[in-house]
């Protein structure tokens, strides 16, 4: 939605002291920002990663306005060709952020391109074909390239290993989550108490996204049926309609954990049958809904596949009822 992009825009922290929870990360950037600047040379490259939502874009951009340089952003699968790259290296200035959102989604080709950018900040071009073909190496100003991923294991090693600064995002804890869920609240004047925004953040999956966009469709609600107002009541109604439990689980989450208890007797099944059956897509089950039901202890992965944990059954409210595969052999079911 149009009015959700420009709200998301709002909501972003653009500076790092804005920028609520992820201590550590915060830390180790503002210590390379601060060393930078100091020895007056580009920071080094520096890889964001962690599920979405949590901040990767956000910081990037920061990682730019503290170092007080221009960023370019594009993202890995945009960048189809050699010279796609290289009309983004050759317009950077000294110093600047090149930010590749997706990195792990580079083409091989362009990948290998990178590699000598990032390095040497050099980048060789080849004219013409054949016996008069000539190669012509341009030097680049030194840049700093900002990488963000939600699959860091996809990353090539040789790639990972260009990283200097290696950043892990992880779910924000309810304390952080409530801080983010006040500020965003004030930037948008909606009126809500304390303990109607902590239930907000209880069911926000540790993800600043998440919980504003909770936020603004509560104060629909709130507007809709009430005064306005978000307290703990207008939540807890809220989040009723529009599906969200006690734990944040929405409908996919429930379909998800409802197909191995149901359908696949707990597991281990495959992530490819448990997304044909939700009807959803392999990959945005793996990077938007399992790695917070792994954080919940709902799902383990094993090599044989996913398997629901007891708490899953008690979460949904349903018996423990799974049979170990010893036993199902002893019945002669297997
Ligand atoms: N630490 C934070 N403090 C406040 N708001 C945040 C924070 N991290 C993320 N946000 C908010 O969450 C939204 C999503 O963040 P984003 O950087 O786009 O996540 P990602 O790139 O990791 O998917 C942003 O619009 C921003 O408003
Ligand atoms: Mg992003």
């Amino acid at each position: 939605m149009v009015e959700d992009a420009h709200a998301e825009f709002r909501l972003r922290p653009q500076r790092l002291e804005q920028f609520i929870g992820q201590a550590k990360v915060k830390e180790h950037l503002s210590i390379a920002i601060a060393a930078a600047r100091k020895r007056g040379e580009s920071l080094d490259h520096t890889i964001l990663h962690g599920p979405p939502g949590l901040g990767k874009t956000t910081l990037a951009r920061i990682v730019a306005a503290e170092l007080g340089v221009n960023i370019k952003v594009t993202s890995g699968p945009a960048i189809e060709r050699p010279g796609d790259l290289a009309a983004l290296v050759t317009n950077l200035e000294e110093g600047d952020v090149l930010f590749v959102d997706e990195v792990h989604r580079l083409s091989r080709i362009v990948e290998e391109k990178l590699y000598p950018a990032m390095e040497d900040f050099v980048f060789d071009i080849f004219l013409g074909k054949g016996p008069g073909a000539r190669g012509l190496r341009l030097t680049l100003p030194p840049f700093t390239l900002v990488g963000a991923t939600t699959r860091y294991s996809l990353l090539s090693p040789p790639l990972r290993d260009r990283f200097g600064i290696v950043c892990h995002l992880d779910f924000y804890d309810e304390e952080a989550i409530c801080l983010i869920l006040k500020r965003s609240a004030a930037i948008m004047h909606i009126p809500a108490d304390e303990a109607g925004l902590l239930h907000v953040a209880r069911r926000s999956r540790g993800t600043p996204r998440v919980a504003n966009r909770l936020l603004r469709r509560l104060r629909d609600f709130a507007q809709v049926v009430a005064d306005g107002r978000i307290t703990e009541e207008t939540a807890r109604e809220g989040l009723a309609r529009l599906e969200i439990d006690s734990a944040g689980l929405d409908g996919i989450d429930h379909k998800v954990l409802l197909t191995i208890i149901e359908k696949f007797d707990g597991g281990p099944v495959g992530l490819d049958t448990i997304a044909a059956s939700v009807g959803e897509d392999a990959d945005t089950i793996m990077d938007v809904y399992e790695p917070y039901l792994l954080q919940l202890g709902f799902l383990d992965r094993t090599p044989r596949g996913r398997v629901a944990s007891r708490r899953a059954y008690e979460h949904l409210g349903l018996p423990y009822t799974r049979r170990t595969s010893k036993q199902a052999g002893m019945w002669g079911e297997e």
